[in-house]
């Protein structure tokens, strides 16, 4: 079966919701690993009491590269079966930029998930960037992960109406509750090899 890695820097709810949706929608793949840069990211103990596998890589004062923080990754996911050949690995609230030779070796096997609608509003603080910008809509994104920063092809978007009166922790609640939904249904996609890449596109079957 397919193996899931999963990368974490803090709360986890992303994460969370896949692995519990993994176990109730049985959704074809193992959660083999949840690697958290951070040792004390709070979706570390909530990975500990689904069963699942946790490790820590401190990212704080490594002093190689970043292909070199990477490669420690890579490592613990290869060793715990989560390989180019047949592993995924889901950026979850990862708060780092990885190398385009960690892209490259696992090329469209690694995903991520956005609060917006990319490409609009990459990068930090979205919901905010998405109500000072004076959007009437927003949302989440989940897509495949390229060398850039929030681009590659997407794979769901789900929409959520931003309303007058709300405030970045409003906005991001709600839009939270669609990440919810979606990223679990783009693993599952993904699992069950519904997702074909032709360019930018992710066609889904
Ligand atoms: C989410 O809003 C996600 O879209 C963004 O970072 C946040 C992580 O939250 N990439 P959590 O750790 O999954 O609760």
């Amino acid at each position: 079966m397919l193996n899931l890695g999963i990368l974490i820097s803090g709360r986890g709810s992303n994460m969370e919701s896949i692995l519990k949706a993994i176990k109730k929608k049985r959704i074809p793949i193992n959660p083999a690993i949840v690697i958290s840069n951070k040792p004390d990211a709070d979706g570390l103990k909530i990975a500990q009491r689904l069963g699942v596998k946790t490790l820590v890589i401190e990212s704080r004062g490594f002093k190689g590269s970043r292909w070199q923080y990477d490669r420690k990754i890579v490592e613990a996911l290869t060793e715990n079966g989560v390989t180019p050949l047949n592993g995924l690995v889901c950026l979850a609230g990862f708060m780092r930029i990885i190398s385009p030779k960690f892209v490259r070796k696992y090329k469209n096997r690694i995903l991520n998930i956005h609060p917006a609608l990319l490409p609009a509003f990459p990068g930090l603080k979205s919901q905010k960037q998405a109500l000072d910008y004076g959007s009437k809509y927003s949302g989440c994104t989940v897509h495949f992960v390229d060398d850039g920063v929030d681009t590659g092809p997407i794979i769901i978007q789900s929409v959520v109406k931003i309303k007058e009166d709300d405030t970045e922790e409003t906005l991001s609640k709600r839009i939270l509750k669609e990440e919810h939904k979606a990223y679990p249904e783009a693993v599952n996609l993904f699992a069950r090899k519904r997702i074909k890449v032709s360019g930018l596109r992710a066609i889904i079957s």
